[in-house]
């Protein structure tokens, strides 16, 4: 094992001051209200430069693990480490478990040019500075709203560098304690019809959305991205495939939805360890804001496809398969995400911010039974049930109202609120009973009352429930929309009684 101490670190620490400084010089440096001050520039290049650096060799490599010696006594599970390939490029990596004194790693890239031999590197920081390794968190500040990011931090838009900050997000924060968590706030406003009425939700409230490919969750969550009133929206993506991202980005998103939202992008082709950590850097930027007293809404697709990583990360790891092929620590380490989201904490006299947010569970062949659902269904305060059946009828958002709910509501409702929505679910849960009758011409009126109800009105309400992409539609103009239909009916009913 070597050692190689750092020289006086004055070099080091200049050149990290220039290339803030040409950073700065980019156009986004103009971007307006982000003043930055001398010390904030000269901070994190003081703070993040590491003392010296570690050697060791690779040994093994197997699979997407990589066995390294001469690492062990000063590393720790999660700390990123160099593996000079072959051809003399650098890949980054990190250590996932040890086994006999020998770190076990993974790579962020493809594992191409690594053999035994290979020399390894690990930036050595002191006691009190490992949170200032790359490794431990996101330098974001407000330059990020409207940019498209990869978990590392990096932009994928062509639009420049993003701003320095002295600032250390952490990408793995435990959850706000929970007897100083501040409480759900009023409703928010998500701008979708079926969602605004049937699973009203509070800010810092957690939702899933269930449902299989192609029945329409990229279209959903670009539609809340835009239209939520909200103060930023962080999207995660994992694990999309790479076409998807600039659809979701143009079609989905629009420039309108983009402006206010900042993403975080690990598309299918990238490694586990990418697809983990788009989650773990989305969820810090959105913790960022909601520390800054804002409301944000977080969106993460999909939940599933994070789980897919960790299932890859644990096998490499030596982890043996459970659930469904899921080794343990998935579902050990699911809760501690999730649970990040929601409302914060008080920071000092300023009010806690929100965390609204939103993710979506792949439920592969309509199985809502599949693991990674089943503990997401647990955790969260409600979920949204999106159906194949109904998105090929034509309706969208293919929300099916009655296996969706929300556990915020009735409380955050009122009363003449509630008995809008619940006499909207009795009814629309009698026309699913007798529809298929009625196609059929099977079904005769006048025996049931409430049911020849349902038969007028529940086709209304479909209609009713259908949303364009490009539609917003409020709070108050969904319920005004309900009762108009309700009311109406009752007023005829009224009449035919007289
Ligand atoms: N509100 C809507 N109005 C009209 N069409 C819609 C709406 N929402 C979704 N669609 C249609 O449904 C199709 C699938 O939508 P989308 O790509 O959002 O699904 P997905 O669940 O994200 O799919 P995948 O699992 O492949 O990522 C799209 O072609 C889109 O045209
Ligand atoms: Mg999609």
């Amino acid at each position: 094992m070597a050692v190689t101490l750092a020289k006086p670190d004055i070099a080091a620490r200049c050149q990290a001051v220039r290339a803030k400084s040409e950073a700065l010089a980019t156009p986004l440096a103009s971007q307006e209200g982000i003043i930055h001050t001398l010390p904030d520039l000269l901070r994190p290049a003081a703070a993040g430069v590491p003392l010296g650096e570690l050697a060791g060799r690779v040994v093994d490599v197997s699979g997407l693990c990589v066995t390294v010696a001469g690492l062990a006594a000063f590393t720790a599970v999660g700390d990123h480490i160099r593996i000079r390939t072959l051809d003399g490029r650098d890949i980054l990596a990190e250590i996932i478990a040890f086994r006999q004194k020998q770190a076990l790693a993974m790579s962020y890239e493809a594992i191409e040019g690594i053999g035994a031999g290979c020399p390894v590197f690990f930036a050595l920081y002191g006691k009190g500075q490992r949170q200032q390794a790359p490794s431990a968190g996101l330098a974001v500040n407000e330059s990020w709203i409207g940019r498209v990011v990869d978990p590392m931090g990096t932009p994928l838009d062509g639009k420049g560098a993003l701003l320095p900050s002295s600032h250390r997000q952490k990408r793995r924060a435990i959850p706000p304690n929970a007897a100083e968590r501040a409480r759900l706030g009023p409703r928010i406003d998500l701008g979708i019809k079926a969602m605004n009425l049937f699973t009203t939700c509070r800010e810092g409230q957690r939702l899933g959305l269930f449902a299989g490919s192609g029945v329409g969750k990229s279209t959903l969550m670009g539609m809340l991205a835009r239209e939520t009133a909200c103060d930023v929206a962080v999207i995660s993506l994992v694990g999309e495939r790479g076409r998807e991202v600039r659809e979701f980005l143009e079609d989905d998103l629009g420039p309108e939805g983009l402006a206010k939202s900042v993403l975080v992008i690990a598309t299918s082709d990238s490694s586990a360890l990418m697809r983990r950590e788009a989650a773990y850097s989305a969820m810090a930027v959105a913790e960022y804001f909601r520390d800054q007293g804002k409301s944000v809404l977080f969106l993460m697709d999909s939940v599933t496809r994070f789980c897919q990583a960790l299932r890859e990360i644990g096998l490499s790891a030596g982890e043996v398969p459970a659930t469904r092929g899921y080794p343990p620590s998935v579902f050990a380490t699911l809760p501690r995400l999730l649970e990040r989201a929601g409302p914060g904490t008080p920071q000092g006299e300023r009010d806690a911010g929100q965390m609204t947010a939103i993710f979506s569970v792949l439920v592969e062949g309509d199985d809502q039974n599949e693991p990674v659902a089943d503990t997401v269904r647990g955790i969260l305060d409600g979920h949204i049930v999106l159906e194949r059946a109904i998105a090929e009828s034509g309706r969208y958002p293919a929300m099916n109202i009655l296996r969706s709910l929300s556990r915020a509501v009735p409380g955050c409702n009122s009363e003449q609120e509630n008995a809008l929505t619940t006499q909207a679910r009795r009814i629309l849960a009698q026309w699913e009973d007798v529809r298929d009758l009625v196609r059929l011409g099977a079904y005769k009126p006048g025996n049931d009352v409430e049911t020849d109800q349902a038969v007028q009105i529940g086709p209304q309400l479909e209609r009713f429930l259908t949303q364009k992409k490009t539609e917003r539609v409020s709070l108050e103009e969904s319920f005004a929309g309900l009762a108009g239909i309700l009311l109406a009916e009752e007023s005829y009913d009224e009449e035919r009684a007289l």
